[in-house]
């Protein structure tokens, strides 16, 4: 049930009383689903892995936490009786305000950060305050509106480039929330700075800015954290899921100011944040100041992404620019579904389609051996 004072705010915003049951239930449960809205909440968002394949299409990383990292979650193992054995917690928010140089109050973690993701735009759209995302984009937020009954506009991107962030404001001047994934998922393009910028500037005053950087750490582009603590209306996003190579231990972050924090948290949130697993927070918080290994594990990357990149392009495959993530983006010139299944048939998962381009698949970068074979199969596959 939704306590009083929260049910009025909502019919406040919008929300009609049926609709309240809805939320009532989605929060409670975290499970009910409206009719048509798929797939159901709870549910991976990502494919399927599938048995015995060359999975380059989740954008996991190739490979595991850093040894520091797998050190200090193997520790930590011993003391799973206690909640929080030594103020784990505490030590990762410390680390990371120190590393993000952020005030620790603008700083929660969470088991992944698909539930902050989804939260934000619980919290912060209605049906009268809509949310607004480039597309191609990560579409777990359009769900999310979908199921709520928000308004949802999305605003095409142009390839190879970041979101047109005067197009997003152009699209919905009134809405609840704006989403910039940077670097993009599925399109690994960045969102310079200044553009985050004008359009937490210019938005209504009312309304909040999301950015999520789960895919930072594999760029060199700058963050916008700093944002988060100059700023009463803008949310940043992290995750441990990909570079940090920690997607099945649940890990993420979120940088806000404390009463977005609140806004966040009319249900069960300090459950969510105050209880995490401490083999997770031990791991990323060991992880967090890695950044020999970050920087190695990036440049690892980008070589095999630039070396695949480069193969495909020789081979006559068109491939999208301007990823500076751990994906990039074939243009195959055919329903690119059609490739998938075939380059799976041949051992090799890659990622999915995006409707607004139906040529064009995500490749996630594996190991150089797994890129190896992907170039293989895609050989095959064009071949036949
Ligand atoms: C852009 C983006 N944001 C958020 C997530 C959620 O990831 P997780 O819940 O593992 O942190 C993903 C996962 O692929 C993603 O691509």
């Amino acid at each position: 049930m939704l306590n009083r004072g929260v049910q009025e705010e909502l019919l406040e915003r919008g929300y009609s009383r049926r609709q309240l049951g809805r939320v009532a239930a989605l929060l409670g449960t975290g499970a009910a689903v409206a009719s048509g809205a798929a797939p159901a909440f709870g549910q991976s968002q990502a494919a399927k892995a599938v048995a015995g394949a060359i999975q380059i299409g989740a954008n996991e990383c190739w490979t595991g936490p850093f040894p520091a990292g797998q050190a200090a979650a193997a520790k930590i193992v011993a003391q799973g009786n206690r909640y929080d054995p030594d103020g784990e917690r505490e030590k990762l928010i410390k680390t990371v305000a120190m590393v993000e140089k952020l005030p620790e109050s603008h700083i929660l973690a969470w088991p992944g950060s698909g539930d902050p993701l989804v939260r934000t735009v619980i919290s912060f759209c209605s049906p009268t305050k809509g949310l607004v995302t480039p597309d191609p984009t990560f579409e777990a937020a359009w769900r999310a509106a979908a199921w709520l009954g928000a308004p949802l506009a999305k605003v095409p991107m142009a390839q190879g480039k970041g979101a047109d962030v005067k197009a997003m404001l152009a699209a919905n001047p009134n809405a609840g929330l704006y989403y910039i994934c940077s670097p993009n998922n599925p399109t690994g393009t960045v969102t310079p700075l200044a553009d985050i910028e004008w359009l937490a500037a210019n938005k209504p005053a009312d309304a909040v800015l999301l950015v999520d950087e789960a895919y930072l750490h594999f760029s060199e582009a700058p963050s916008a954290a700093y944002l988060a603590a100059t700023r009463k209306d803008v949310i940043v996003m992290r995750t441990f899921s990909k570079l940090f190579g920690m997607a099945g231990m649940r890990l993420g972050l979120t940088f806000s100011d404390p009463a977005l924090q609140q806004r966040m948290m009319r249900y069960d949130g300090f459950q969510v944040t105050g209880t995490l697993p401490m083999t997770a927070v031990a791991c990323g918080a060991a992880a967090y100041t890695q950044t020999a290994d970050i920087k190695a594990r990036r440049a690892e990357m980008v070589a095999t992404r630039e070396a695949t990149i480069a193969w495909l392009t020789k081979r006559g495959v068109k491939v999208l620019p301007g990823s500076e993530g751990n994906m990039f983006m074939v243009d195959w010139q055919k329903p690119a579904k059609e490739v998938q299944a075939a380059l799976l048939a041949n051992g090799v998962q890659i990622g999915r389609s995006w409707a607004i381009w139906p040529t064009v698949g995500r490749v996630t970068v594996g190991s150089a051996d797994e890129m190896k074979a992907f170039c293989v199969a895609v050989d095959k596959v064009l071949t036949a």
